[in-house]
């Protein structure tokens, strides 16, 4: 439970409020750059953090990303004429150069001096690993962070977005709560010994070596936030054996989910979130059935699931098109078809920001309780004119590693699922 106080505090992302000036010190993926059009078609529109935004491509290839608004009187920069080496508001001809220096102003006198005075809000940005990084914050940014798939060939991972009109803590709390799946996504996720563990199948279900439906939460301080061992009874033989699945939250909104599911929860504002999904091979190249697999199982499906908009057909309005008569029959546990409609439903059911005052937390929440203090922790210290200290800035992010197994009981997860790695990490958390 959160005071009305805190849940403001840690959900609120504007660049005026505690929390935006806090998710500020980091770089942030600011959209997909599939969706950025090829030079000389023009900008996209971005959200981020409550700031409205363009990315542009120019004719020489570089990204830029700016304020939406017009720096003269705030038309969109959407409806710009893209000139190759500047984007030109049609509303009075202002032309606006890759960096957001306004280099002409057809409409001013001659002799005006205006022009070379005008800059529109810009901000750096980077292309890595399928996706535009911005840093919104002031000051040199700091290192880029870098995750495991970045460094791989484009054709081991994918990338794929989706929208959820809720408060990024919301979706991010989904992430890092292993007790869902046994309910909300039971459909999807069999118990089976016949399975591999963790492993998606190309008509996109998933084994899962156990029907232990009340996991126990053991969490681990890292330098980038933390790993959590959710351990279940294993299904070949209960009384020995456990199964560990390892989640890692990378503050300040990634968990990383196995086997190998990247999700980061970005803000686009205080009631809206774009869900970046990210899944990979370290060995070789993502086979087109495997492909399909996982975005059947996830319901990322462009035209099936997602609608042109990375939105769904199914939405707050329609009861997220809930098969009422299918759970009638037995047919189906939620009524939800696809992990991220699931997920979507039941969070944005809460409304767009969840009213933490009434809530009551369990044994299951451990996890959510333990990244709900990291971010309220940044987000004090801001209100309070503390000096921030962000040790996950100088962290690893390679090391932002999920992983499972089946491990005898009474044995510690932690040293047998990450070995090495897991005293590198506790080392420098300490
Ligand atoms: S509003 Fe853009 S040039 Fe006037
Ligand atoms: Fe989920």
């Amino acid at each position: 439970m959160l005071s009305k106080t805190d849940n403001e505090l840690m959900c609120r992302v504007e660049k005026d409020q505690p929390m935006g000036v806090a998710l500020r010190q980091f770089w942030m993926p600011a959209c997909l750059l599939d969706e950025i059009p090829d030079p000389g078609d023009g900008p996209v529109r971005v959200r981020l953090a409550g700031e409205r935004l363009v990315a542009w491509r120019n004719a020489e290839g570089r990204v830029s990303l700016m304020a939406e608004a017009c720096p003269h009187r705030g038309a969109s920069l959407m409806l710009a004429r893209d000139e190759g080496d500047g984007l030109r508001c049609v509303y009075h001809g202002w032309k606006i150069q890759h960096g957001g220096q306004v280099c002409e102003m057809p409409g001013e006198p001659k002799e005006s001096r205006m022009c070379g005075r005008v800059k529109n809000t810009s901000y750096p940005c980077v292309e890595s690993g399928g996706l535009l990084w911005a840093y919104l914050g002031s000051g040199e940014p700091p290192a880029l962070p870098h995750f495991p798939w970045m460094d791989l060939p484009a054709a081991h991972y994918i990338v794929r977005k989706t929208i959820y009109n809720v408060n990024f803590v919301q979706s991010l709390e989904g992430s890092i709560d292993s007790a869902h799946s046994d309910f909300l996504h039971s459909a999807e996720t069999s118990a089976s010994g016949d399975y591999d563990q963790d492993k998606v199948h190309s008509d996109g279900s998933r084994s899962r070596p156990s029907t232990d439906t009340s996991p126990e939460i053991d969490v681990r301080e890292t330098d980038f936030g933390f790993i959590y061992g959710a351990i279940r009874k294993a299904v070949a033989d209960p009384e020995n054996l456990c199964y560990v699945r390892a989640t890692a939250f990378a503050l300040p909104f990634y968990s990383m989910i196995p086997p190998v599911y990247m999700q980061a929860s970005v803000p686009l504002d205080s009631e809206n979130t774009a869900m970046y999904l990210v899944w990979y091979n370290s060995e070789r190249p993502l086979s087109a059935d495997e492909i399909k697999g996982h975005e059947t199982f996830l319901g990322l499906r462009m035209g099936e699931d997602l609608l042109s908009d990375y939105r769904r057909p199914g939405r707050d309005t329609n009861r997220w098109l809930q098969d009422r008569e299918g759970m009638k029959q037995g047919k189906t546990y939620t009524g939800l078809y696809g992990t991220t409609m699931q997920d979507i439903a039941v969070q944005e059911s809460m409304g767009p920001i969840q009213d933490r005052t009434i809530e009551h937390l369990g044994m299951t929440d451990k996890a959510i309780v333990h990244m709900r203090r990291l971010l309220l922790n940044f987000a004090r210290d801001v209100r309070d004119g503390k000096e921030l200290r962000i040790a996950a800035l100088d962290a690893d992010y390679r090391n932002v590693q999920s992983a499972a197994a089946i491990i005898p009981r009474g044995e510690d997860w932690w040293k047998k699922l990450y070995g090495d790695q897991a005293a590198s990490v506790s080392r420098k958390a300490g």
